[in-house]
């Protein structure tokens, strides 16, 4: 079993740090998620893992040892890219057993695992087509397996569903994390789409601009967010945020409304500059509600609703609705937030107050 250590691990291109000292303890066997926007550093982080970026400043450790200097091939990791990376002139087979054959692996040997991961994969009837003759969906398979084949310590996953539609990446992501429960290696898996996040990851890493927000399970992230970001960033639809002032045991917001407050938050006094954030489900359309809603889009997916527009002080809001609803584009209506599913973040730090 393998775990996976950063101390403070930085990367340069030329002048520009782009990696701003990052530490992580990924535990033997974790199915580990870094998830951020576009930019902030997901894929610059797994390569340095991976070995195929080198490391500015700080350490990687496997196992304890630390591999800076270790090349690629030798660290027992493997890779599966967006790009899939298949040699389009090979069939999945060859494809597949290539890497080994190039170890000199035993023959008999070689055959064995490429076998055993098709069955795995479910795609022992494609093992003489070339890429050009499967599917995306396919394709990514071959590329896991050829993964697989090689018995890494560690996978490396950077976006491996993004070139595939929705419907075949929620079966992926399933295959997926299957397939991590069956081999129990620790695994790394970068994405933007915290869905997937949310979904597979036993622990997650919120990145933003090279550095880590926040590093916990799916719930720590979701019930407890650190600050503004890392509460915007994860759940779906996105929490709503609306600009306020502290008051005792309440805040004010813009259209002469208020909140209440169900505790008193710390790190936060009356007077000081606030957003408060609540989710979806948390705000509820109700005709005896204090806050004035103006419905700009309702819609209705079959099992839940999603009713879009603004509060009387001009704030952009959803509200998320179990069932259907009889709410219309252009109503007016009251509406109420539930007390117990309030976040307060400053406004100066973003920080969360709880
Ligand atoms: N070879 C390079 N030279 C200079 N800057 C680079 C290089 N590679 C990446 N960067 C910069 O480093 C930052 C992080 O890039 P990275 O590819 O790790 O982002 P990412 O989180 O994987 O984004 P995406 O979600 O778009 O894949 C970006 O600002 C990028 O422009
Ligand atoms: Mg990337």
């Amino acid at each position: 079993m393998t775990n996976l250590v950063l101390n403070n691990v930085r990367k340069n291109y030329g002048a520009t740090q782009v990696i701003h000292g990052i530490d992580m303890d990924i535990a033997s066997g974790e199915f580990c998620v870094f998830v951020g926007p576009s930019g902030c550093g997901k894929s610059t982080l797994l390569r340095m893992i991976s070995g195929l970026e080198d490391i500015t400043d700080g350490e990687v450790r496997i196992d304890g040892e630390v591999v800076n200097h270790v090349p690629a091939a030798q660290r027992g990791l493997a890779m599966v890219f967006q790009s899939y990376a298949l040699y389009p002139h090979m069939s999945a087979r060859k494809n597949m057993s290539f890497g080994l054959e190039n170890l000199n692996t035993p023959k008999a040997e070689i055959t064995r695992r490429v076998d055993e991961a098709a069955r795995m994969l479910q795609i022992e009837p494609l093992m003489d087509r070339r890429p050009g003759q499967l599917s995306g969906g396919q394709r990514q398979r071959v590329a896991i397996g050829r993964a697989v084949v090689r018995e890494p310590k560690i996978f490396l996953f950077d976006e491996p569903l993004s070139n595939l539609d929705a419907e075949l990446r929620v079966n992926m992501r399933r295959e997926i994390a299957a397939l991590h429960r069956r081999l129990g290696n620790t695994m790394i898996y970068v994405t933007h789409d915290q869905v997937e996040a949310m979904t597979m990851a036993d622990k997650i890493a919120v990145l933003r601009a090279g550095r880590v927000e926040q590093f916990g399970t799916p719930l720590d992230l979701f019930n407890r967010p650190v600050n503004r970001f890392v509460a915007g960033f994860i759940g779906s639809p996105a929490m709503n945020f609306v600009d306020g002032v502290m008051g005792e045991g309440q805040i004010s917001i813009a259209g002469d409304m208020s909140v209440a407050l169900d505790h008193p938050r710390s790190g936060v006094r009356a007077g000081d500059a606030v957003e408060v954030g609540f989710r979806p489900r948390d705000i509820v359309i109700d005709p005896k509600g204090p806050l004035t809603f103006e419905i700009s889009e309702v819609e209705q997916l079959g099992s839940e609703s999603y009713v879009f527009g603004t509060l009387a002080g001009g704030q952009t809001i959803t509200v998320h609705q179990p069932g259907q609803t009889d709410a219309r584009a252009g109503d007016v209506v009251k509406a109420r937030i539930d007390g117990t599913g309030l976040f307060v973040f400053r406004a100066d730090t973003g920080n969360a107050c709880y």
